[in-house]
Protein backbone atom coordinates (compact mmCIF):
# COMPACT_ATOMS: atom_id res chain seq x y z
CA UNK A 1 0.00 0.00 0.00
CA UNK A 2 2.56 2.65 1.12
CA UNK A 3 4.82 1.44 -1.51
CA UNK A 4 2.84 2.19 -4.46
CA UNK A 5 1.81 5.75 -3.06
CA UNK A 6 5.15 6.30 -3.26
CA UNK A 7 5.77 4.90 -6.42
CA UNK A 8 3.67 7.27 -7.56
CA UNK A 9 6.01 9.79 -7.38
CA UNK A 10 8.48 7.42 -9.54
CA UNK A 11 6.25 8.36 -12.47
CA UNK A 12 7.13 8.96 -15.84
CA UNK A 13 10.80 9.01 -15.27
CA UNK A 14 13.40 6.08 -15.41
CA UNK A 15 15.06 6.74 -11.74
CA UNK A 16 18.54 7.68 -12.49
CA UNK A 17 17.03 10.32 -15.48
CA UNK A 18 17.56 14.15 -14.02
CA UNK A 19 14.55 15.96 -13.07
CA UNK A 20 15.64 19.17 -14.06
CA UNK A 21 17.76 20.92 -17.01
CA UNK A 22 21.01 22.60 -16.05
CA UNK A 23 20.15 25.96 -13.78
CA UNK A 24 16.57 24.90 -13.55
CA UNK A 25 15.46 25.31 -10.14
CA UNK A 26 11.78 24.26 -8.39
CA UNK A 27 10.64 26.05 -5.17
CA UNK A 28 7.99 24.66 -2.80
CA UNK A 29 6.18 26.26 0.05
CA UNK A 30 4.24 24.95 2.64
CA UNK A 31 2.27 26.08 5.78
CA UNK A 32 2.15 22.84 7.73
CA UNK A 33 0.30 23.16 11.62
CA UNK A 34 1.68 21.53 14.82
CA UNK A 35 -0.97 18.80 16.67
CA UNK A 36 -1.72 18.63 20.05
CA UNK A 37 -2.48 14.88 20.83
CA UNK A 38 -5.35 13.86 23.42
CA UNK A 39 -4.10 10.08 23.35
CA UNK A 40 0.14 9.94 23.33
CA UNK A 41 2.13 8.32 21.03
CA UNK A 42 5.27 7.41 23.55
CA UNK A 43 7.31 4.45 22.16
CA UNK A 44 8.01 2.93 19.13
CA UNK A 45 9.35 -0.33 17.15
CA UNK A 46 11.14 -1.30 14.53
CA UNK A 47 10.82 0.88 11.30
CA UNK A 48 9.21 3.95 13.59
CA UNK A 49 6.00 2.68 13.55
CA UNK A 50 3.85 3.34 17.11
CA UNK A 51 3.36 1.07 20.22
CA UNK A 52 -0.11 2.49 20.36
CA UNK A 53 -2.82 4.12 18.56
CA UNK A 54 -2.69 7.96 18.97
CA UNK A 55 -5.59 10.18 18.32
CA UNK A 56 -4.71 14.60 17.73
CA UNK A 57 -6.52 17.45 16.96
CA UNK A 58 -4.43 20.00 14.69
CA UNK A 59 -4.28 23.22 15.30
CA UNK A 60 -4.92 26.45 13.62
CA UNK A 61 -2.39 29.47 14.84
CA UNK A 62 0.48 27.42 15.26
CA UNK A 63 2.42 26.23 12.36
CA UNK A 64 5.96 26.46 10.74
CA UNK A 65 6.49 27.97 7.00
CA UNK A 66 9.22 26.24 4.96
CA UNK A 67 10.23 26.62 1.54
CA UNK A 68 12.99 24.14 -0.18
CA UNK A 69 14.90 25.41 -3.09
CA UNK A 70 15.69 22.06 -5.52
CA UNK A 71 18.88 22.59 -8.00
CA UNK A 72 19.63 20.01 -10.09
CA UNK A 73 23.36 18.90 -9.21
CA UNK A 74 23.96 15.20 -10.35
CA UNK A 75 24.52 12.28 -7.82
CA UNK A 76 24.52 14.60 -4.47
CA UNK A 77 22.10 12.09 -2.96
CA UNK A 78 19.98 14.69 -1.84
CA UNK A 79 22.21 17.23 -0.36
CA UNK A 80 21.07 19.80 2.04
CA UNK A 81 23.19 23.08 1.30
CA UNK A 82 21.72 25.03 3.63
CA UNK A 83 19.20 25.80 6.39
CA UNK A 84 18.09 29.29 7.01
CA UNK A 85 21.49 30.32 5.39
CA UNK A 86 23.40 28.15 7.38
CA UNK A 87 25.28 24.66 6.29
CA UNK A 88 25.76 23.95 9.95
CA UNK A 89 21.93 24.87 11.46
CA UNK A 90 20.79 22.23 14.38
CA UNK A 91 18.09 20.85 11.95
CA UNK A 92 20.49 19.99 8.89
CA UNK A 93 21.32 17.14 9.96
CA UNK A 94 17.98 15.39 10.86
CA UNK A 95 16.38 17.20 7.75
CA UNK A 96 19.29 15.59 5.41
CA UNK A 97 18.53 11.90 6.92
CA UNK A 98 14.45 12.08 6.02
CA UNK A 99 16.05 13.12 2.43
CA UNK A 100 18.20 10.14 2.33
CA UNK A 101 15.78 7.65 3.33
CA UNK A 102 13.33 9.41 0.75
CA UNK A 103 15.94 8.97 -1.77
CA UNK A 104 15.75 5.29 -2.51
CA UNK A 105 12.11 5.24 -2.13
CA UNK A 106 11.93 8.50 -4.97
CA UNK A 107 14.89 8.16 -6.69
CA UNK A 108 14.46 11.62 -8.46
CA UNK A 109 15.31 13.30 -5.34
CA UNK A 110 18.71 11.81 -5.16
CA UNK A 111 20.18 14.74 -7.89
CA UNK A 112 18.93 17.37 -6.41
CA UNK A 113 20.45 19.73 -3.72
CA UNK A 114 18.42 21.57 -1.34
CA UNK A 115 18.00 25.19 0.38
CA UNK A 116 15.51 25.48 2.82
CA UNK A 117 13.85 28.13 4.79
CA UNK A 118 11.92 27.93 7.52
CA UNK A 119 10.33 29.44 10.58
CA UNK A 120 7.60 28.79 13.26
CA UNK A 121 4.62 31.37 13.94
CA UNK A 122 4.99 30.25 17.72
CA UNK A 123 7.99 30.79 20.51
CA UNK A 124 10.45 27.99 20.88
CA UNK A 125 9.81 25.64 23.79
CA UNK A 126 6.20 26.54 24.27
CA UNK A 127 4.42 23.21 25.02
CA UNK A 128 3.69 23.23 21.17
CA UNK A 129 5.42 20.06 19.10
CA UNK A 130 7.90 22.17 16.48
CA UNK A 131 8.67 18.77 14.84
CA UNK A 132 5.39 17.88 14.12
CA UNK A 133 4.92 21.33 11.79
CA UNK A 134 8.63 21.50 10.95
CA UNK A 135 8.82 17.71 9.63
CA UNK A 136 5.06 17.67 8.12
CA UNK A 137 6.32 21.33 6.28
CA UNK A 138 9.44 20.05 4.82
CA UNK A 139 8.39 16.56 3.66
CA UNK A 140 4.96 18.34 1.86
CA UNK A 141 7.61 20.53 -0.05
CA UNK A 142 9.67 17.58 -1.10
CA UNK A 143 6.79 15.85 -2.52
CA UNK A 144 5.58 18.58 -4.27
CA UNK A 145 8.80 19.25 -5.64
CA UNK A 146 9.15 15.35 -6.36
CA UNK A 147 5.79 15.74 -8.37
CA UNK A 148 6.80 18.50 -10.34
CA UNK A 149 9.92 17.13 -11.16
CA UNK A 150 7.93 14.15 -12.21
CA UNK A 151 5.39 16.61 -14.43
CA UNK A 152 2.00 14.54 -13.23
CA UNK A 153 -0.34 15.47 -10.72
CA UNK A 154 -1.23 13.23 -7.52
CA UNK A 155 -4.54 12.77 -6.08
CA UNK A 156 -4.55 14.81 -3.31
CA UNK A 157 -5.71 12.27 -0.73
CA UNK A 158 -3.01 10.03 -2.50
CA UNK A 159 -0.84 13.55 -2.09
CA UNK A 160 -1.34 13.75 2.06
CA UNK A 161 -1.71 9.87 2.76
CA UNK A 162 2.19 9.61 1.36
CA UNK A 163 3.18 12.84 3.01
CA UNK A 164 2.01 11.59 6.57
CA UNK A 165 4.08 8.09 5.62
CA UNK A 166 7.12 10.01 5.08
CA UNK A 167 6.73 12.64 7.74
CA UNK A 168 6.47 10.16 10.29
CA UNK A 169 10.10 8.51 9.32
CA UNK A 170 10.80 12.15 10.25
CA UNK A 171 9.03 12.57 13.69
CA UNK A 172 5.96 10.23 14.65
CA UNK A 173 3.44 12.99 15.56
CA UNK A 174 4.48 14.88 12.25
CA UNK A 175 2.30 12.02 10.48
CA UNK A 176 -0.97 13.40 12.20
CA UNK A 177 -0.22 17.10 10.98
CA UNK A 178 -0.80 16.73 7.19
CA UNK A 179 -4.40 16.58 7.76
CA UNK A 180 -6.50 19.04 9.60
CA UNK A 181 -9.14 18.83 12.16
CA UNK A 182 -8.35 15.48 13.89
CA UNK A 183 -6.57 12.28 13.05
CA UNK A 184 -6.34 9.06 14.11
CA UNK A 185 -1.83 7.27 13.67
CA UNK A 186 -2.65 3.29 14.80
CA UNK A 187 -4.08 0.76 14.37
CA UNK A 188 -7.51 0.24 15.65
CA UNK A 189 -10.15 -1.99 15.02
CA UNK A 190 -12.96 0.93 15.55
CA UNK A 191 -12.03 2.98 12.82
CA UNK A 192 -12.05 1.07 8.95
CA UNK A 193 -8.33 2.52 7.05
CA UNK A 194 -6.47 2.92 9.94
CA UNK A 195 -2.81 2.05 9.96
CA UNK A 196 0.14 2.00 11.87
CA UNK A 197 1.90 3.40 8.79
CA UNK A 198 0.06 7.08 8.39
CA UNK A 199 -2.45 8.60 9.78
CA UNK A 200 -5.72 9.26 8.75
CA UNK A 201 -8.54 12.38 8.96
CA UNK A 202 -11.41 11.11 10.92
CA UNK A 203 -13.20 14.63 11.58
CA UNK A 204 -16.33 13.06 9.82
CA UNK A 205 -16.68 10.55 12.57
CA UNK A 206 -16.63 13.74 15.07
CA UNK A 207 -19.55 15.55 16.40
CA UNK A 208 -19.58 19.37 15.21
CA UNK A 209 -20.09 20.41 18.56
CA UNK A 210 -16.23 19.52 19.21
CA UNK A 211 -14.80 20.79 15.26
CA UNK A 212 -14.22 23.82 16.70
CA UNK A 213 -12.45 23.11 20.10
CA UNK A 214 -9.96 25.59 21.44
CA UNK A 215 -6.98 24.85 22.89
CA UNK A 216 -5.08 27.42 24.75
CA UNK A 217 -1.31 26.81 25.86
CA UNK A 218 -0.39 28.01 29.36
CA UNK A 219 3.43 28.63 29.21
CA UNK A 220 4.79 27.49 32.72
CA UNK A 221 8.35 27.41 31.44
CA UNK A 222 10.32 27.87 28.12
CA UNK A 223 12.90 26.21 29.09
CA UNK A 224 14.19 23.44 26.52
CA UNK A 225 12.49 20.16 27.79
CA UNK A 226 14.69 18.26 29.90
CA UNK A 227 13.41 14.70 27.67
CA UNK A 228 13.46 15.09 24.01
CA UNK A 229 10.94 12.99 22.58
CA UNK A 230 13.36 10.08 20.94
CA UNK A 231 14.83 9.43 24.49
CA UNK A 232 11.09 9.13 25.82
CA UNK A 233 10.22 6.39 23.20
CA UNK A 234 13.38 4.68 24.02
CA UNK A 235 12.40 4.38 27.61
CA UNK A 236 9.37 2.79 26.53
CA UNK A 237 11.22 -0.12 25.62
CA UNK A 238 12.32 -1.42 28.85
CA UNK A 239 9.60 0.56 31.10
CA UNK A 240 8.14 -1.91 33.64
CA UNK A 241 4.46 -0.60 33.15
CA UNK A 242 5.41 -0.77 29.00
CA UNK A 243 2.86 -3.86 28.29
CA UNK A 244 0.07 -2.39 30.75
CA UNK A 245 0.47 0.95 28.66
CA UNK A 246 -0.10 -0.46 25.49
CA UNK A 247 -3.23 -2.00 26.89
CA UNK A 248 -4.53 0.90 28.37
CA UNK A 249 -3.94 3.33 25.65
CA UNK A 250 -5.59 0.87 22.89
CA UNK A 251 -8.77 0.81 25.04
CA UNK A 252 -8.55 4.60 25.56
CA UNK A 253 -8.49 5.30 21.50
CA UNK A 254 -11.70 3.37 21.62
CA UNK A 255 -13.34 5.05 24.07
CA UNK A 256 -12.29 8.43 22.98
CA UNK A 257 -13.28 8.12 19.48
CA UNK A 258 -16.31 6.89 21.41
CA UNK A 259 -16.78 10.46 22.89
CA UNK A 260 -15.60 12.30 20.01
CA UNK A 261 -18.82 10.93 18.01
CA UNK A 262 -21.17 11.04 20.47
CA UNK A 263 -20.06 14.84 21.44
CA UNK A 264 -19.55 13.46 25.11
CA UNK A 265 -17.42 16.60 26.39
CA UNK A 266 -17.22 15.16 29.99
CA UNK A 267 -16.17 10.98 28.52
CA UNK A 268 -13.79 13.47 26.49
CA UNK A 269 -12.55 15.47 29.50
CA UNK A 270 -12.20 12.43 31.86
CA UNK A 271 -10.18 10.05 29.40
CA UNK A 272 -8.03 13.05 27.80
CA UNK A 273 -6.87 14.26 31.61
CA UNK A 274 -6.43 10.56 32.43
CA UNK A 275 -3.97 10.24 29.39
CA UNK A 276 -1.62 13.60 29.82
CA UNK A 277 -1.47 12.01 33.52
CA UNK A 278 -0.24 8.42 32.52
CA UNK A 279 2.28 10.22 30.38
CA UNK A 280 3.81 12.09 33.17
CA UNK A 281 3.50 9.16 35.49
CA UNK A 282 5.13 7.00 32.89
CA UNK A 283 8.10 9.66 32.27
CA UNK A 284 8.18 9.72 36.33
CA UNK A 285 8.44 5.85 36.14
CA UNK A 286 10.58 5.44 33.99
CA UNK A 287 14.66 4.52 34.70
CA UNK A 288 15.95 7.98 35.86
CA UNK A 289 12.74 9.22 37.33
CA UNK A 290 12.28 12.68 35.64
CA UNK A 291 9.55 15.05 36.88
CA UNK A 292 8.51 17.58 33.96
CA UNK A 293 5.59 19.30 35.56
CA UNK A 294 6.73 22.83 37.72
CA UNK A 295 4.87 23.51 40.63
CA UNK A 296 2.49 25.98 38.47
CA UNK A 297 1.75 22.79 36.65
CA UNK A 298 -0.04 21.34 39.32
CA UNK A 299 -1.67 24.33 40.29
CA UNK A 300 -3.30 25.13 36.96
CA UNK A 301 -4.67 21.70 37.00
CA UNK A 302 -5.96 22.04 40.08
CA UNK A 303 -7.41 25.60 39.35
CA UNK A 304 -8.97 23.80 35.80
CA UNK A 305 -10.59 20.94 37.90
CA UNK A 306 -11.91 23.53 40.63
CA UNK A 307 -13.34 25.33 37.68
CA UNK A 308 -15.13 22.48 36.41
CA UNK A 309 -16.79 21.35 39.65
CA UNK A 310 -18.73 24.56 39.71
CA UNK A 311 -19.66 24.23 35.36
CA UNK A 312 -17.05 25.56 33.58
CA UNK A 313 -16.35 23.47 30.30
CA UNK A 314 -12.94 22.96 30.34
CA UNK A 315 -9.87 20.37 30.72
CA UNK A 316 -6.58 19.82 30.13
CA UNK A 317 -4.11 18.30 28.58
CA UNK A 318 -0.06 18.25 28.74
CA UNK A 319 2.89 17.39 25.95
CA UNK A 320 5.98 15.82 27.59
CA UNK A 321 6.94 19.00 29.01
CA UNK A 322 5.90 22.20 32.12
CA UNK A 323 3.11 23.93 29.76
CA UNK A 324 -0.41 23.37 30.25
CA UNK A 325 -2.96 23.07 27.34
CA UNK A 326 -6.27 23.88 28.44
CA UNK A 327 -9.14 22.78 25.77
CA UNK A 328 -12.16 23.51 25.31
CA UNK A 329 -15.47 24.10 23.20
CA UNK A 330 -16.45 27.03 21.18
CA UNK A 331 -19.30 28.51 22.93
CA UNK A 332 -17.48 28.31 26.53
CA UNK A 333 -14.92 30.45 24.97
CA UNK A 334 -15.96 33.79 26.50
CA UNK A 335 -16.20 32.29 29.99
CA UNK A 336 -13.33 30.22 30.23
CA UNK A 337 -11.24 33.15 28.47
CA UNK A 338 -12.35 35.26 31.14
CA UNK A 339 -11.19 32.48 33.74
CA UNK A 340 -7.93 32.01 32.02
CA UNK A 341 -7.00 35.91 31.99
CA UNK A 342 -7.98 35.76 36.07
CA UNK A 343 -7.19 33.02 37.91
CA UNK A 344 -4.22 30.95 35.44
CA UNK A 345 -2.52 33.85 33.39
CA UNK A 346 -0.39 34.92 36.93
CA UNK A 347 0.54 31.61 36.81
CA UNK A 348 2.17 31.81 33.35
CA UNK A 349 5.65 32.72 33.16
CA UNK A 350 5.49 36.52 32.28
CA UNK A 351 1.69 35.75 31.46
CA UNK A 352 2.71 34.00 28.32
CA UNK A 353 -0.39 32.27 26.88
CA UNK A 354 -1.11 31.44 23.19
CA UNK A 355 -4.15 31.33 22.03
CA UNK A 356 -4.93 28.33 19.20
CA UNK A 357 -7.72 26.23 17.87
CA UNK A 358 -9.10 23.13 16.08
CA UNK A 359 -7.18 24.20 12.33
CA UNK A 360 -7.95 22.74 8.71
CA UNK A 361 -4.40 21.18 7.55
CA UNK A 362 -1.52 22.26 5.65
CA UNK A 363 -1.54 25.00 2.99
CA UNK A 364 0.70 25.02 -0.18
CA UNK A 365 1.86 28.24 -0.56
CA UNK A 366 4.16 28.10 -3.57
CA UNK A 367 4.87 26.17 -6.24
CA UNK A 368 7.55 27.11 -9.14
CA UNK A 369 9.79 25.78 -11.90
CA UNK A 370 12.22 28.23 -13.14
O1 LIG B 1 6.76 12.83 17.33
P1 LIG B 1 7.67 12.73 18.48
O2 LIG B 1 8.68 11.65 18.28
O3 LIG B 1 8.27 14.08 18.83
O4 LIG B 1 6.82 12.25 19.75
C1 LIG B 1 5.72 12.96 20.25
C2 LIG B 1 5.38 12.53 21.60
C3 LIG B 1 4.30 13.34 22.30
O5 LIG B 1 4.29 14.66 21.84
C4 LIG B 1 4.61 13.35 23.79
C5 LIG B 1 2.90 12.73 22.17
C6 LIG B 1 2.20 12.88 20.84
O6 LIG B 1 1.52 11.93 20.45
O7 LIG B 1 2.26 13.96 20.22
Amino acid sequence: MSRSLLSMFNRPHPPTSSPLGEGEIIVACWQSPSNIAFVKYWGKKEGQLPLNPSIGMTLNQSYTITSVEAEFTKGTGGRIISVNGEVQHPFLTKLEKLVKWLVQEIPVLGNLSFRVETSNSFPHSTGIASSASGISAFTLCLLSIAEKANGEEIPLMDFMKTASFVSRMGSGSACRSVFGGYTLWGKTPVVRGSSDLFAIPVTELVHPSLRTLHDTILVVSSTPKSLPSSQGHTLMEIHPFGPARIRQARNTVIELMEALTQGDLNRLAELTEFEALTLHALIMSSPGGMILMEPQTVQIIKQIHAARQKGLAAFFTLDAGPNVHLMYPEPAAPEVENFIRKELMPLCENGVIIYDQCGTGPVRTKMEKH
